[in-house]
């Protein structure tokens, strides 16, 4: 078997050691344009897992790896002068020549044919081996040469970084973040070997124009560095390399792999996809995929001849399915950290625990409790403070230490002008498609009953419509009416004189997404009319339907038809109030009539409503304006919006900050910050609070009280969002379907009693509180018990 590999990188050399390893007969050849002490850069990180990885695969060079790393456990965080300290992390750095010198000299030991400065002489001369794997790094000449075919895509961020060292040792992972010329600058550094370290420099691009640095100016990078750094370089001198100031490159393809006529040919390492480096994973993907590809070829290459052709496809198809997810999920990650670092002055004002707690945070790694394992002193401290804090901007006294200061942030209340919520976990809005003529019933009773009961401090009602040809579909609940009004009486009435949690009432008007089915049957498609119900005439902005020929084609909103809905809205506003409700949310989102004003895909308007972002905000904000004059004073209100439609050219969080400005300046409470919906257009990414970092954007720089919502399902994310300042409240929807009790359970989870059981339920609660805890005790002796034979 003949195998070429491109590109003596990790990836390269690395596959070729493994390859070599399983198949002995294999002629091997690896080309490098380099020299073999030829590197650019200084040290790199891998984390415990890839080590044990590393281990399992090639022993030899595991093992001296191991002998030439340091390691770590600590990150250390310079913010405005104080340095904070977190442990648990584990960690080492090695110079990469020495990682690369370990793999060349273990290729060299079993015979591997590596040809140094030796450029690639094209992809036709590759023809006739069995494979080829092209680990020809960031700028791949085999992915570019077969665009049309891997189909890569390159996202360039917007900050601008460079790689240097400095003689300097360091005791673990070390961030500073200084105020320099043109804005925030922030240093990663970490040591590779005694006496160096690596420093990668990050800041805006904004700011990097601000320094009048060239992008190869070295010697002037190395001066301002040490300038801007001083403090924490202490005297220590920065070196170069080739430290040139780029912009990351995120890249990703539709396939890694290609044949070309008999030849087929797989990416591998950074010539496949990138992640940023804040999270110190290229090195890891490039040797992980090597590892992936030398198992799939184990697995499905056997026998020579003409049988190897489709035996190589299918270990090809095999590596390409085994690395997707796992790749995918780094480069998800490594995304949303960069987009922290390219944000710093988003978190500026925080305090140095926030700001702590915000990084360690960030890519969604690292949780509440994942951060408790690794240093449960750091989260205590954090919770002290956050929980002090709070107490001390709500003005809630704590001489007499109620039972939420020394727990986990979900546990503490919030204040909404005159409305105090026991604790921050939320019912999110959810239609029932239960009503008949907008009437609540039994139904409504005993499902917004039972999440109260079950512990969540506010309870949100579905989005209710302010007239009949408002709704959303025929089962909506409706607030046009006095009857209406007294059957939603009958349901706060229940949650006020049985619960502690307070209720809010969601009003909207579905606009171009009205006169569809109930959410079971085809959601969003127009009414089936053999069901017996008839569609009904719909409007929004412009004449836009939902899907072309599907959805009816609305008709573009007049002035008198602008008048008519603000009047709808009020009267609903009246109504909530009439029966009771602690707090009103206007739901401008998803697409529905309000949310198409916001958007630029839906309002393609040539009047003072249409155009410009604020002429778009113009009538929401009327209608806001004129709900909150009629809704009393002291109670709260919020707004629901789509803080991206997910579509290229539509409404963005930056966007949205606008609109949260314009809304607070109106008197709204805050911002409920959901995504979405807005077209089928959309293409979101989603992922485990994949919405949360919208609400930081706008609760950090709108300066307003956010809710957090969608793909929330667990105590410690809630607990990761609210301490690490990304919201005030959290709501969960689909969660509270499957378990009204979450917010009771969450408190035997920790073992938190300040919470309001039922008094009739009292003993259940005394009963789950001991079986949760034995259960826990249980699992933590099993764990050690591993742990100890594990030594
Ligand atoms: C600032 C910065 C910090 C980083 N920090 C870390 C970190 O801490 N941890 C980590 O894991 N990763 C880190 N990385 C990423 C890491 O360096 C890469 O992801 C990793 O080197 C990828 O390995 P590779 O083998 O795929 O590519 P490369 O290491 O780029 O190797 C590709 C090789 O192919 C050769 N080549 C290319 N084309 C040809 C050709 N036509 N002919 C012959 N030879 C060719 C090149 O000379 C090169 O040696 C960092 C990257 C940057 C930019
Ligand atoms: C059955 C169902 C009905 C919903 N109805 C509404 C609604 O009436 N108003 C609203 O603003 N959002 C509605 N949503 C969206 C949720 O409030 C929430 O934003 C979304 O489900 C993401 O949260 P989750 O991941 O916790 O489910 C609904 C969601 C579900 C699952």
């Amino acid at each position: 078997m003949r195998i070429d590999v491109i590109g003596g990188g990790a990836a390269g050399l690395y596959s070729a050691i493994l390859l070599k390893k399983s198949f002995p007969a294999a002629t091997i050849q690896v080309v490098e344009r380099n020299r073999p002490d030829d590197t650019f850069g200084f040290g790199i990180v891998l984390s415990d897992e890839t080590l044990g990885n590393l281990h399992d695969a090639d022993e030899p060079t595991h093992r001296e790896i191991a002998a030439n790393f340091a390691y770590w456990d600590d990150i250390y965080v310079q913010y405005k002068g104080q340095v904070l300290k977190s442990s648990g992390h584990g960690f080492s750095g090695i110079r990469r020549l020495t990682l690369l010198q370990i793999l060349q000299r273990r290729a060299d030991a079993l015979g591997i044919d590596v040809r140094y400065e030796t450029e690639d002489a094209g992809v036709h001369t590759h023809r006739g081996a069995d494979l080829v794997v092209a680990a020809d790094g960031i700028n791949s000449v085999v992915r570019e040469g077969w665009k049309e075919h891997f189909e890569p895509s390159v996202d360039l961020r917007s900050n601008r970084f460079v790689w240097l060292g400095a003689n300097m040792d360091l005791p673990g992972f070390y961030y500073s973040f200084r105020e320099g010329v043109g804005g925030i600058w922030n240093m990663h550094a970490y040591q590779y070997t005694p006496g160096e370290s690596t420093i990668v420099i990050e800041t805006t691009n904004d700011a990097f124009l601000a320094s009048g640095l060239g992008i190869q100016d070295e010697a002037a990078t190395a001066r301002l560095v040490e300038k801007i750094f001083a403090d924490d370089l202490n005297g220590a001198r920065v070196l170069t390399n080739r430290s040139f100031w780029r912009q990351f490159p995120t890249i990703t393809c539709r396939t890694w792999r290609y044949r070309d006529g008999d030849t087929p040919f797989v990416l591998m390492g950074d010539a496949a996809h990138t992640a940023h480096f804040t999270i110190g994973s290229g090195t890891k993907l490039a040797l992980e995929d090597a590892i992936a590809l030398n198992k799939a070829m184990v697995e499905h290459v056997g026998s020579g001849g003409a049988a190897r052709a489709a035996q190589v496809d299918a270990a090809l198809a095999a590596y390409e399915k085994a690395r997707r997810d796992e790749v995918g999920r780094i480069q998800h990650s490594a995304n949303v950290s960069l987009v922290w670092f390219e944000n710093v002055r988003r978190f500026w004002h925080m305090a140095p625990t926030q700001f702590h707690v915000s990084l360690l945070t960030r890519s969604k790694q690292i949780t509440y409790e994942n951060l408790r394992l690794r240093d449960a002193e750091v989260v205590k401290e954090a919770t002290e403070w956050w929980n002090r804090d709070q107490a001390k901007k709500l003005g809630i006294a704590t001489a007499g230490r109620p039972a939420w200061l020394d727990a986990p942030p979900m546990f503490a209340p919030f204040r909404l002008r005159e409305m105090w919520v026991p604790n921050r976990v939320v019912v999110s809005p959810m239609a029932q498609y239960s009503a008949v003529d907008g009437m609540p019933n039994d139904w409504h009773l005993v499902h917004y009953g039972s999440r109260a009961l079950g512990g969540a401090g506010l309870v949100f009602v579905e989005m209710t419509c302010v007239s009949p040809e408002g709704r959303i579909t025929p089962g909506c609940t409706g607030l046009w009416n006095d009857e209406q009004a007294q059957a939603f009486a009958r349901i706060v009435a229940f949650v006020h004189a049985n619960t502690p949690s307070k209720i809010c009432m969601q009003i909207g008007h579905a606009g171009r997404k009205g006169s569809t089915q109930v959410g079971w049957a085809q959601a969003d498609w127009p009414i089936d009319e053999s069901s017996g119900d008839r569609n009904w005439p719909l409007m929004s902005p412009s004449p836009l339907p939902y899907r072309d020929g599907v959805n009816q084609v609305p008709r573009e909103m007049s002035r008198e038809d602008m008048d008519l809905v603000i009047e709808q809205f009020c009267r609903s506003a009246i109504l909530a109030d009439r029966a009771g409700f602690d707090m009103l949310e206007l739901h401008m989102a998803h697409g529905y009539l309000l949310a198409s004003f916001l958007s630029p895909i839906t309002n393609l308007r040539k009047d003072a409503y249409g155009g410009s972002l604020a002429n778009r905000m113009r009538f929401p904000l009327e209608v806001f304006e004129a709900v909150r004059a009629v809704w009393p004073r002291a109670r709260p209100m919020s707004v629901r919006v789509s803080a991206t439609d997910w579509i290229p050219g539509g409404t963005t969080g930056a966007d949205t900050v606008e609109v949260a400005r314009a809304m607070k300046s109106a008197g709204c409470d805050l911002i409920d910050v959901s995504t979405g919906q807005t077209d089928p257009a959309a293409k979101p990414v989603y992922g485990r609070m994949y919405q949360a970092t919208f609400s930081e954007q706008v609760r950090l720089e709108a300066g307003i009280a956010t809710m957090a919502v969608g793909a929330i399902t667990t105590a410690d994310q809630i607990n990761t969002l609210l301490i690490s300042g990304r919201a005030d409240l959290v709501a969960l929807a689909r969660p509270h379907l499957a378990d009204p009790y979450f917010t009771l359970h969450a408190a035997a989870g920790y073992d938190f009693r300040g919470i309001g059981w039922p008094v009739q339920y009292h003993t259940g609660a005394a009963q789950l509180h001991t079986t949760v805890q034995r259960a826990k005790e249980e699992a933590a002796r099993k764990a050690q018990l591993v742990a100890e034979r594990g030594h």
